[in-house]
């Protein structure tokens, strides 16, 4: 009796032992009780630095910015011609947006049907985009109908490609007769500049040309969008004209402001006109503007301008390339024969005549 008393008690004790054991092994094994105040105190230090964070980064609200050119002063137009070019073209438009600047572009029809995209955002960037025909061929040498054909295929592409159908047509090559000067209802513009990037494809040269010009005010320098060296000079040359005090502008704003008139249509702007046309007392606003210089309210929003964009893309995604002058890789490259070059240097370069082109 006393022996199974003594069995009994020091049974109960066992049990009551591995009860004791195993629940206070039950906190050990379970992760919560032991580890969440590790959790919290670990937590604790890292807490204020999260709620702090929001203030930290929230960014300031940024002004919109508002262009606003002084027809009174220095001002100069970028143009670039024969894109637009898949890769070059949003370089070009990279540094003019991260400047607030604005550019031409003279984009050929075709290379508009292979890359509407550049076109579309030029038009949102508040960029003109102007006409350099629908395949680069020599003007001068079309029969009317023929170059109206041209004119209007290239005009397709613009529409197609989500943008207004250019009023304003540089001539490939420069090149133009009676016809092509007064008789397409456009208005046909070359330029004052010619920077030669196409012949020099350097960085280096086309910056020390440019920089080398004593005024540039009033001028439309030549450039071409489809070449990396002048992307790459145009990272250089933007930020450096608005130290110098230009503002870049595009070419109707340069002929309203500076010039003094609208482009009109059966127009030609060449060298005759540049050269006998300075800066005017009476710069004209632009059509919408109140002021010269204030800048006209985009009557759409890019969201609309994308949406129309997009809706006419499946049309205009057929790029054309039964041309003879696409290249071996496919891209397309201007075929030069010859241009005319106005170049109405401020540097004295001879204004003459006919650059040959390869
Ligand atoms: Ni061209």
């Amino acid at each position: 009796m006393n022996r199974f008393f003594s069995f009994s008690f020091a049974l109960l004790l066992l049990i009551s032992c591995t009860a004791c054991v195993g629940r206070a092994a039950a906190p050990v094994g379970e992760d919560p009780p032991v580890t969440e105040p590790q959790g919290v105190a670990a937590a604790q230090p890292a807490e204020p630095e999260t709620s702090d964070e929001p203030e930290a980064v929230e960014p300031e609200p940024e002004e919109p910015y508002v262009r606003v050119i002084d027809p009174a002063k220095p001002m100069v137009a970028l143009t670039f011609d024969d894109g637009p070019h898949e890769t070059w073209s949003d370089a070009i438009l990279d540094v003019l947006e991260e400047n607030h600047a604005l550019a031409t572009f003279f984009e050929v029809g075709r290379n508009v049907r292979a890359y509407p995209e550049p076109v579309r955002r030029m038009a949102e960037l508040g960029c003109e985009v102007a006409s350099h025909s629908n395949a680069h061929k020599d003007l001068s040498k079309l029969k009317k109908k023929a170059l109206l054909k041209d004119l209007d295929t290239a005009d397709a592409a613009f529409t197609d490609a989500g943008v207004e159908a250019p009023t304003l047509v540089r001539p490939p090559y420069g090149a133009v007769n009676k016809t092509v000067k007064s008789a397409t209802g456009r208005s046909m513009i070359t330029w004052t500049v010619d920077t030669e990037d196409w012949k020099s494809r350097d960085t280096q040269t086309i910056v020390d040309y440019v920089k080398s010009i004593d005024n540039l005010d009033g001028e439309i320098v030549l450039m071409h969008s489809i070449y990396e060296s002048t992307a790459e000079a145009v990272k250089i040359l933007v930020p450096w004209l608005q130290e110098q005090g230009y503002q870049l502008v595009t070419v109707t704003e340069l002929l309203a402001y500076y010039y003094g008139e609208l482009p009109q249509p059966d127009s030609f702007y060449g060298y005759t006109y540049f050269s006998t046309h300075g800066r005017t007392d009476t710069p004209v606003p632009l059509p919408g503007e109140d002021v010269p210089g204030e800048g006209v309210h985009a009557e759409e929003t890019p969201e609309d301008a994308a949406g129309e964009a997009e809706a006419a893309l499946s049309e205009g995604s057929e790029a054309a390339s039964e041309d003879p002058a696409e290249n071996e890789d496919g891209e397309w490259k201007p075929v030069r024969v010859t241009e005319t070059s106005v170049g109405l240097s401020p540097v004295g370069v001879p204004s003459a005549p006919m650059a040959l082109y390869p």
